[in-house]
Formats: structure tokens, C-alpha cells, sequence
């Protein structure tokens, strides 16, 4: 019988599994809603294989070279850059910091600006990072518009504090957290949307709006926003990670869906970077250049957004196959027939156990490798992609087609995919259980081979992880459930998870393909681009923020 322990209870009232409360850059609460786990105490542990973690751990981690300092703060050799934390640009001191506070104080009132524990405990860790660190930020800062947001860099940037920008705070790469300290600025006031212009199908929006917020509240103009990563994520942070989610493989990622940004700079001047047509030759691209810098190179503080036309019929369906090869093969041949589905995702046998063990959804699922379908277009288009991707499936080996009738339905569905990670950390047993969820992308007609190659290495530790893939680009994630209070363990998560990244780019593939570099990446960074061209993102970097206050830390190390 499934008890709930009190560290499970604890765990599923975890931020992450419920409504979000004041100081985590919460969603409005519809979302929450839409979100909040339920225990379900009558969910049978089906497998006794979690508790089997590592037997052969030892042995790898001996290969590894065990370290108690964090990945991040390895020395690469064959480069020049030293990574670690003693090199670093000379910050505030404590007195400094205080008086930085006090300013800010009396510049926004003291209520925009927080040093309460609990508030930086939030802003420093989460749950489902990969990294988590022990520094916290001092302060964590308010504001209510791009004006206060100047105001606080201004004073950042005179004292010499860090700054760490922070929205939805589901990034899985520590990318809001603060190892070097400086002031968090979170922009839970800063939700509105300010304008939509229907006629021109875009929106301009503050960067704590969620993207389901923004649909709810753009829904009878018959658009809205494709971009569809963690529920909670808000589109500040989807401009930093450069994210995408489950429609990218018909509608493209978060780059493609921004036609202007205002930023507030390190030294809190404020730019715009371009106007509102859609095509412009003006210069650099510079909103490209601050998506995906995840907060190193400047502050976003209004974004407008492309929208897109709500197709007039969706479908949503699961098929499952032998194997990940069979689905990866079946995916291959609709992309190449051009078939325009509206997503195309895989979970493996072991993600659907985790979803059936979680309980989330109320059906249960056949624990076989399941490709999940999104149709979108007219009902005639829906109709002809359905019985085209059928024909492609069956040819592959794939069962029968399970159809979401309602649109009721249909969310149940497409929920067993949405859910996968939080379904993951649910099921966590011992303390001090993490999930370790990794992101890298490859050629897609490369996805089968380091999927099964992947796997195979995980197995053979009898670590518990699950697959799951936007299949359509060449994207997957793998979870990976380890004991953080095990370092022997840890290190050979590492290790696995360094191997995984490695053969991708032996593939000639990406280190991350939306998770981002964070600090966990850095190196695998380095590896695929090499020291050239991350001296050309230092050089950026340097201009824009000369001091290093940006998000210090995070992408790349400090220059010797
Ligand atoms: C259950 C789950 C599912 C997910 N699925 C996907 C997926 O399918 N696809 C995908 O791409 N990702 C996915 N993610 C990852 C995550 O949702 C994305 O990275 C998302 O873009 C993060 O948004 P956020 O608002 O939470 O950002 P945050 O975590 O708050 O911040 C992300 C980064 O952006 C910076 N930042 C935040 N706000 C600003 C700002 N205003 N100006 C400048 N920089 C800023 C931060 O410093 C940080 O570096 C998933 C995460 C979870 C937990
Ligand atoms: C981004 O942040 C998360 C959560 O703090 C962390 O686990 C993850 O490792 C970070 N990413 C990288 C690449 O450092
Ligand atoms: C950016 O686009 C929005 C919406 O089209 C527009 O309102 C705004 O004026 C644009 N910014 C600049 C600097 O033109
Ligand atoms: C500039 O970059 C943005 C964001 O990546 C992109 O949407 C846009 O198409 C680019 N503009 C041009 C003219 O290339």
C-alpha cells in the first residue's frame, strides 16, 4: 500500500507542486491551478527498481575522479580560461552591499525591496535544477517598471552588486540562481499585458506574464502564443533560456516569436531594439543577441510578441511502439512527407510508468515506448494528416491510435505529456532524492542511436531514468533520479550525463537544445564551440557589462 512518508508530503507541497505563493514568481492562480498535483494515495509502486540505485557506482565515480567541488567549477584542461569561482570581478563589500539596499530603499519604497530568509532561500534554489548552489542573493528586488528597473542597476552598477533576473523560475540550469551573491530582481509586479493589437497580430507584454496567462487573456481575439514550455514559465525567462516546448517542430522556437525588446543595460540605460514591423534591415540583430543570454547581457523588461492564428481544429492522439527506434523511424517519415503536425513527441516505457506510478492522469498507460500527436489546421487538413501519419505508423510498427474525442479529453492527454518531469519528482522516495534532467539535441536522423546508446549506459548502472523527446527536432530530455547526499552517486550521474552531452556532439549536436548553460554547461559549451567563438561571446559580454554584474556566472567564467 502506498503510504505518503512526511518527506513525500513535504514534497508535494514542494513550490513547484503548489499554488505558487508571494515570493515565487507565481502564475496567476488559474494556472496554478491547472498545474497543482494531487497526491493520489491509492497509486501502487509497481517497481522496486528506484530503490536499486547504483550498485556499480563506485567503480565509475573511481574513473571519474570524485571532487567535492561542483561541475562547474572544474579546470578544463586545453584552455585557456581558468573555471573557477576565485577569479572574479571585485564585487561590493558587505558595507557596500548595506548601503546599495538603502538606496534602493528609499528609491522604491522598502516593501519592493525583501531580505526576508525565506525570500532569498526561494530565489537561490529549486527544486528541479540540475545545480543547486549554497550562495543565496542579499536582497531581492521589486519592481513595478522599466523606470524602477533602471533605478536598480544604476545603484547595482555604482556599488558594484550582482544582478540575477528571475521570472517564472523553471529554467533547469541554476540559471537565476546567485553564486556570487548581488541582488535577485524578480518581476512578480511586472505581469500586465500592455497592449494587443490584434489587426497586427502581436501583443506587447511585461516579462512576469505567463504564456498560458497571456492565451487566457488573448483568447476571444482567435490568437494566441505557440510557445509552450513549463506551464509556469513566464515570457521574461523564455527570453532568456530561448525556449520551446512541445509546438516548435510546426511553429519554431522563442526566437521566432519576438519582434522587439526594451532592456534595461548593466549600467541602467535603457534601449529598445527595433521598431514594430516585422521585417527590418537595420542594423544588427540585437533582440536575437538577448534572447537566450539568460540575464548575462541585459535586463528585458517589456517584450512584444508575434501571435499566431488558433487553428480551427486540433486532435490530439497517442500511439505506442516496439521500440524508441521504431517511433524515431515513424517520426523521420512523417517530417520527410511533410505532413504539418502540430507537435510529435516520445515518452519511453519507463516515463510512462513514472506517469502511471504518479498518478496524475486518470487513465492508465500501457508502459510501452508512446509517441503523442498533436493535428491542428482546418477540419479537412486534420482529417488527411490523421490518415497519412496512421498509415506511416503502422508501416513502423506502431499500435492503434488512441483519440482525445473532447476537448476535455484531449488536455487529459496531452496532460500525461506536460506533466512528465513533475511526475518524475513525485515519485521520489529517500531523502534527499533529486531528479536530474538533461537536455541536449542532435541530428534528428542521429535521435534512436543516442537515445539507445543513452539508455543502455544508465541501465547498466541501474540508475531510474526516463526518456522523453521532442522527437520532431532532435531534442530529448532524460530524467535521472539519484541521492544528492550520495557523491559517489552524484559523480556518476555526472559522468553519465557528460558522456550523453559529449556523444551528442560527437553527432554534431548541441550541448542544450532550450534547457540553456546555466552553470552546468559551461565546459560542454567550450567543447562545442570552442575557444574562438566563446572569446567572441566574452567580448560581447564585456561591452554590454564590463563589471560583470549581469547574471555573473552563468554561460561563461570570468576572463583570467
Ligand atoms: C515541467 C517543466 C517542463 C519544461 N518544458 C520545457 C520545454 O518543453 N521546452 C523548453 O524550452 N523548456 C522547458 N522547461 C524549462 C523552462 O520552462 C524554460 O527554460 C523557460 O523558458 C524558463 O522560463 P522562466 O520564466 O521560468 O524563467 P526563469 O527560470 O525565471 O529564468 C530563466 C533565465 O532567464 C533569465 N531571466 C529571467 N527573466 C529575465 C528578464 N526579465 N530579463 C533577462 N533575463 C531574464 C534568468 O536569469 C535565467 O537565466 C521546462 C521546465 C519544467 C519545470
Ligand atoms: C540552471 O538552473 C538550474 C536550477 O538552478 C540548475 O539545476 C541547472 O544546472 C542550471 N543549468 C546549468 C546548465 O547550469
Ligand atoms: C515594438 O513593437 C511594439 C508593438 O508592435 C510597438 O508598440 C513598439 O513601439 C515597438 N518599439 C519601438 C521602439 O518601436
Ligand atoms: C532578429 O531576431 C529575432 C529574434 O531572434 C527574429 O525573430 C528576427 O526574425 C530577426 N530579424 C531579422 C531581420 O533577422
Amino acid at each position: 500500500m502506498f503510504r505518503l512518508s512526511r518527506h513525500q508530503a513535504r514534497q508535494l507541497a514542494s513550490p513547484l507542486l503548489r499554488a505558487p505563493q508571494r515570493a515565487s514568481c507565481r502564475a496567476q492562480s488559474s494556472t496554478a491551478e491547472a498545474i497543482k498535483a494531487k497526491p493520489q494515495p491509492k497509486s501502487i509502486w509497481t517497481s522496486g527498481r528506484v530503490f536499486l540505485l547504483l550498485a556499480g557506482t563506485g567503480l565509475l565515480a573511481y574513473g571519474y575522479g570524485i571532487s567535492n567541488a561542483p561541475a562547474w567549477s572544474h579546470h578544463l584542461p586545453g584552455t585557456k580560461f581558468v573555471w573557477s569561482q576565485s577569479t572574479k570581478p571585485h564585487y561590493a563589500s558587505k558595507a557596500d552591499m548595506e548601503k546599495a539596499i538603502e538606496e534602493l530603499r528609499s528609491a522604491l519604497g522598502d516593501e519592493a525591496i525583501s531580505t526576508d530568509d525565506s525570500d532569498l532561500e526561494i530565489h537561490g534554489r529549486s527544486d528541479w535544477s540540475s545545480i543547486n548552489i549554497d550562495e543565496l542573493p542579499v536582497a531581492v528586488a521589486y519592481p513595478k517598471s522599466t523606470e524602477e528597473v533602471s533605478q536598480i542597476a544604476k545603484v547595482c552598477h555604482k556599488y558594484k552588486v550582482p544582478m540575477i533576473p528571475c521570472s517564472g523560475r523553471t529554467s533547469l540550469e541554476a540559471n537565476y540562481s546567485a553564486p556570487y551573491g548581488g541582488i535577485s530582481i524578480d518581476f512578480r509586479d511586472m505581469n500586465k499585458l500592455i497592449a494587443l493589437h490584434e489587426d497586427d497580430m502581436d501583443v506587447v507584454v511585461q516579462p512576469a506574464l505567463g504564456w498560458m496567462d497571456l492565451n487566457h487573456q488573448i483568447k476571444d481575439s482567435g490568437l494566441f502564443f505557440p510557445v509552450d514550455p513549463a506551464p509556469t514559465a513566464q515570457i521574461g525567462g523564455m527570453v532568456g533560456t530561448s525556449c520551446s516546448g512541445t509546438n516548435a517542430v510546426r511553429y519554431g522556437t522563442m526566437k521566432d516569436w519576438v519582434i522587439n525588446l526594451t532592456v534595461v543595460l548593466a549600467d541602467g540605460r535603457v534601449i529598445k531594439t527595433r521598431r514594430r514591423p516585422r521585417k527590418t534591415a537595420a542594423g544588427y540583430n540585437l533582440t536575437n543577441l538577448f534572447i537566450g543570454s539568460e540575464g548575462t547581457l541585459g535586463i528585458v523588461t517589456e517584450i512584444t510578441l508575434k501571435l499566431a492564428v488558433i487553428p480551427q481544429e486540433t486532435s490530439v492522439a497517442v500511439v505506442t511502439f516496439p521500440t524508441i527506434r521504431d517511433a524515431a523511424a515513424a517520426a523521420s517519415k512523417v517530417l520527410r512527407a511533410g505532413i504539418p503536425v502540430g507537435a510529435m513527441e516520445i515518452m519511453d516505457e519507463v516515463q510512462m510508468q513514472v506517469i502511471n506510478r504518479a498518478g496524475g492522469t486518470s487513465r492508465r498507460w500501457k508502459e510501452v515506448p508512446t509517441m503523442f500527436f498533436k493535428f491542428s489546421g482546418t477540419k479537412a487538413g486534420v482529417h488527411e494528416n490523421i490518415n497519412l501519419v496512421k498509415a506511416i505508423a503502422k508501416k513502423h510498427k506502431g499500435g492503434s491510435f488512441e483519440f482525445a474525442v473532447t476537448p476535455k479529453e484531449q488536455d487529459e492527454l496531452w496532460s500525461a505529456r506536460k506533466r512528465s518531469l513533475w511526475s518524475m519528482l513525485q515519485i521520489r522516495t529517500d531523502d534527499g532524492s533529486e531528479v536530474w534532467s538533461t537536455d541536449v539535441a542532435v541530428p534528428i536522423s542521429r535521435l534512436p542511436d543516442i537515445i539507445e546508446v543513452s539508455k543502455k549506459e544508465m541501465d547498466d548502472l541501474g540508475l531510474f531514468a526516463s526518456i522523453l523527446g521532442h522527437i520532431g527536432d532532435g531534442n530529448f530530455h532524460e530524467s535521472i533520479m539519484y541521492n544528492s547526499k550520495n557523491p559517489r552517486e552524484r559523480a556518476a550521474i555526472e559522468k553519465c550525463v557528460k558522456d550523453m552531452v559529449d556523444r551528442a556532439l560527437e553527432m554534431e549536436g548541441t550541448c542544450t537544445g532550450e534547457h540553456g548553460i546555466g552553470l552546468g554547461k559551461k565546459d560542454s559549451l567550450m567543447k562545442e564551440l570552442g575557444v574562438e567563438t566563446i572569446d567572441v561571446m566574452k567580448s560581447i559580454k564585456k561591452a554590454l557589462d564590463p563589471h560583470w554584474l549581469m547574471n555573473p556566472g552563468k554561460i561563461m567564467d570570468f576572463p583570467e
